[in-house]
């Protein structure tokens, strides 16, 4: 007989939010989407997983997943459900899903231009933790925002977040003038006409991004890179607007972007491989790990996070608590904060719009926005940024 939801137990629930986003991993490998080191490195740096879905796979064994989906697959008809082909195969013949993934000797990438200078543009959560990692690693960063106020609110970021790393001993008050020496604040863009890369963190809205891209454009100089922290934006359209498509890429921090070690690098088919080149080099030498995606909704993390997240709220609207839900997640799979925790992070406008265009992208109905997060964005409760999300604060 069918558990009654309120009756799960916490491996019950972990297997049932969990099995899913591990037959998608799966699908993304079959795809040729990623390799199975950038899915795994993905969630390990931009989630802090303790493994990746692909090793935590082989550590479980194929068949098991396999045999737990298909019996949810009948009971529910959802493709989410129905164990990819790749994952049929591993289990009825054996073989690990890692093996050989690391792709030992792989040449490390170059910086085909100079980067000195860094442009970030926005003054949100994600600029600021990105203005930070630039500063940290010592590059001269000019940050770009609408008012003083809002430049102050970046500065005021990056010392409470130097001062408490100098309070856990992590850092000296010397380490803090520094980084924070390195930091100009403008509220003109032309300040940026001479930085050799700059990194968008504006709003996530189509139109004011092709407004900023269109502009970039014109003020930058010629062969300076132009990246995007876009979570859910085409790169390739907003590279189109541009008379430099060749050097538009994706830069996708995670947040917080100071600690989470993750960058995915979104090319698209315009982007020139010495664009991609430098890019990879500079994340690992500002202490970042890049992995590699294509211009396609959710790239790696975030088409995977995200369906999770959602199952999370549709099993509590099934009636089991958010409590016991965020802790059998991390009991059971050492996710370091559960589902509901994690959304009131992440703000539960982005979440929505993120799953709104994994929706549109692959239509498939186990992945539209579950209702209670609609409800959630109408009322304003936005999570941790308003006080109040799924928990309180
Ligand atoms: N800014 C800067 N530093 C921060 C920080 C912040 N907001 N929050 C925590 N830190 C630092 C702390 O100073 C501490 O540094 P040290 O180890 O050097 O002392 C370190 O991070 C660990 O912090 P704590 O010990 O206070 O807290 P923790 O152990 O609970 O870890 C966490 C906090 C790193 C955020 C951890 O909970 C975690 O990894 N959570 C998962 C976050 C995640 O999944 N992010 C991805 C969201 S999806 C996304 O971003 C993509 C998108 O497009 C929306």
């Amino acid at each position: 007989m069918i558990p009654l939801m309120t009756e799960l137990t916490t491996e019950q629930i972990a297997q049932s939010l969990i099995y899913p986003y591990l037959n998608h991993a799966v699908k993304f490998l079959q795809d040729d989407y990623a390799t199975a080191a950038d899915i795994d490195n993905g969630m390990r740096f931009g989630c802090g997983y303790p493994v990746g879905p692909l090793a935590y796979l082989d550590s479980v064994g194929a068949a098991a997943v396999r045999d737990a989906l298909a019996v949810r697959y009948a009971e529910t008809g959802d493709n989410l459900h129905k164990p990819v082909e790749l994952l049929d195969r591993v289990a009825d013949e054996g073989g690990s899903f890692t093996a050989g993934a690391d792709a030992a000797g792989a040449v490390a990438p170059q910086l085909k231009h100079e980067i000195a200078t860094v442009g970030v543009v926005g003054t949100g959560t994600m600029a600021s933790g990105i203005v930070q990692v630039f500063a940290q690693a010592g590059y001269d960063v000019v940050f770009v925002g609408r008012s003083q106020d809002k430049l102050d609110g970046v500065l005021g970021y990056i010392t409470k977040n130097l001062d408490r790393a100098i309070s856990r001993g992590k850092a000296t008050e010397d380490d803090k003038q520094a980084i924070l020496g390195r930091l100009t604040g403008a509220t003109e863009r032309s300040a940026l006409a001479q930085v050799d890369i700059v990194v968008e963190a504006i709003a996530e809205d189509l139109a004011i991004k092709t407004e900023l891209f269109t502009d970039l454009d014109a003020i930058l100089k010629p062969g300076a890179i132009l990246a995007t922290t876009t979570s859910s934006l085409p790169i390739t359209q907003l590279a189109e607007t541009t008379n430099r498509p060749g050097d538009v890429i994706g830069m996708h921090f995670f947040n917080p972007a100071p600690v989470m070690k993750l960058v995915e690098i979104v090319t698209t088919t315009h982007t020139s491989p010495e664009v991609d080149d430098t890019v990879k080099a500079l994340t690992a030498r500002v202490g970042k790990v890049g992995v590699s995606c294509g211009d396609r909704a959710g790239f790696i993390v975030n088409a995977l996070l995200f369906p999770y997240l959602n199952d999370a709220i549709k099993l509590a609207e099934s009636g089991v608590g958010l409590g016991t839900i965020d802790a059998a997640i991390k009991e059971q799979v050492g996710f370091p904060m559960g589902p509901f925790e994690l959304l009131d992070v992440v703000g539960n406008d982005v979440s929505l719009a993120i799953q709104k265009e994994l929706y549109a992208e692959f239509k498939e109905p186990g992945l539209a926005p579950a209702e209670t997060l609609e409800q959630k964005v109408a009322e304003g409760r936005l999570g941790r940024k308003s006080g109040e999300g799924f928990h309180t604060y």
